[in-house]
């Protein structure tokens, strides 16, 4: 028998600040409705230079760190999935070691693969706990991004910031994974890339949608054929395979993307039974398997390879209860392209782990800043980033001396590093 691995325990970062899409749309002389309903957002979470992806990491861990009280030594492994490198060849995974005094002798990468990232190290992580190689060991995969498009593109509405970070481990109080049951469709195209040397990203933006959707749909149905033959699918007469599943939680560039992914799934069960779409009953399925994933989601836009464990928190802090012991489906998607649909058992601790978050807490204490502001800040280089005393327990960058970036904060404080 497989050992149960999955997420034990997670955590969120977000910036400190966000603007509402409406004051955005208002400034760009579009319909708020256009970014509220055709793409389904209401805030975005906007970092300043010193908010990077190592800053937003590091809190996420520290908070890990705290919720759990687990011994440092067990951590065998850290793992950080993104897309928004500082450096090109150190990992934030050993900045985040060192600003929080993690074990030497842990394992420690990043692993990127564009929105892809985080998964990748969930994958690897539960793998190497399943296969008794970690000897008791337990993992740290952070998902950390600052997406970026730039004021004024099309892209713009999409933005956001921020880290989730999950411990990794054979009691799975949160997501019991179902290891080797998953699907993966990969190819190689230009949907969305960022240069070398470049703060923002490129994107085809309909054409991504289009691979978002082909991924989606190659890799679900691999899911299914694999769940079927493990007899995870215990299927009645008139309900579809996607309808054993009680919630599915999809990658969230924007909202409106889960709605068109759930019904591109829906799309393919009905195809493999040769029958049509049903609006009305599409729209019922979302609202009952999608809907709550997205109420965080719109709270911080897109945060790239942290997006569909931000929908996790969602669903989870909706329902933890409700869906003890009921088994999820999850979509990642990462350009360039590589998708995977995976599933996994909710937890006995999950409405527990949710508390401890404190997401609306985390929601609550950001603060609302106006578009000039906005564009303030998206202005500003990157080095030396603004000072600003680092809140309690979060860390900054602070700026880059004698050639290496230094940070600033933690808990209480003692870290902090000036620049002369
Ligand atoms: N009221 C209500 N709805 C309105 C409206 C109004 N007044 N005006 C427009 N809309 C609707 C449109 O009908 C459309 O809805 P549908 O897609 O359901 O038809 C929606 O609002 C968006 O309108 P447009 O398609 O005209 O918007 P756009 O061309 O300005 O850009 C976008 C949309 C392509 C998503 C753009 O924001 C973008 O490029 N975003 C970044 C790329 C991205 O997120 N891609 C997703 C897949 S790739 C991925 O997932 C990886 C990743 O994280 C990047």
């Amino acid at each position: 028998m497989t050992t149960p691995t999955g997420i034990e325990a997670i955590s969120l970062a977000l910036p400190r600040r966000y603007l509402d899409l409406e004051d955005l749309a208002r400034a760009r002389g579009i319909a708020p409705e256009k970014l509220t309903v055709g793409l389904g957002g209401r805030r975005m979470s906007v970092p300043d230079p010193g908010e990077d992806s190592v800053s937003l990491a590091a809190t996420a861990v520290a908070r890990l760190l705290a919720q759990t009280g687990i011994e440092r030594e067990r951590i065998g492994q850290l793992i950080v999935g993104t897309e928004s490198a500082v450096d090109h060849a150190k990992p934030i995974a050993s900045f985040v070691q060192g600003l929080l005094g993690l074990p030497h002798t842990m394992r420690t990468y990043d692993a990127q693969h564009a929105c892809y990232g985080g998964t990748a190290g969930l994958m690897a992580s539960a793998a190497w706990i399943a296969s008794g190689a970690a000897d008791g060991q337990v993992a740290i995969v952070v998902a950390a991004d600052v997406a970026r498009y730039g004021v004024g593109t099309a892209g713009e509405p999409t933005q956001g910031a921020g880290a989730v970070a999950m411990l990794v481990s054979a009691q799975p109080a949160v997501l019991a994974l179902d290891l080797g049951v998953c699907g993966v469709s990969s190819a190689d195209v230009h949907d969305f890339w960022r240069p070398l040397g470049r703060r923002e990203a490129l994107v085809d933006g309909h054409y991504s949608i289009e691979c978002y959707l082909e991924a989606l749909a190659g890799a679900y149905t691999r899911w299914r054929s694999r769940a079927r033959g493990r007899g995870l699918l215990a299927e009645g007469a008139g309900s579809l395979p996607s309808e054993h599943l009680a919630r599915v939680l999809y990658h969230v560039p924007f909202c409106k993307m889960a709605r068109k992914a759930h019904a591109r799934v829906r799309q393919a069960d009905l195809e493999a039974i040769d029958a049509a779409a049903n609006e009305a009953e599409t729209a019922l399925s979302f609202d009952r398997q999608v809907k709550s994933s997205l109420e965080v989601c719109a709270e911080v836009g897109n945060v790239y390879t942290a997006s569909l464990y931000v929908a996790l928190l969602g669903a989870l802090r909706r329902d933890a209860d409700a869906l003890r012991g009921r088994r999820i489906g999850l979509f990642s998607y990462g350009s360039g392209c590589c998708g995977e649909f995976f599933s996994g058992v909710v937890g006995d601790g999950a409405a527990e782990a949710l508390r401890k978050v404190g997401v609306e807490a985390l929601l609550e204490g950001r603060e609302r800043i106006d578009v000039a502001e906005y564009e303030r800040i998206m202005g500003l280089p990157v080095d030396p980033a603004p000072w600003e005393e680092p809140l309690e327990g979060r860390y900054r960058f602070v700026g880059v001396a004698d050639g290496r970036r230094r940070y600033a904060g933690g808990r209480g404080g003692p870290q902090i590093v000036r620049l002369s």
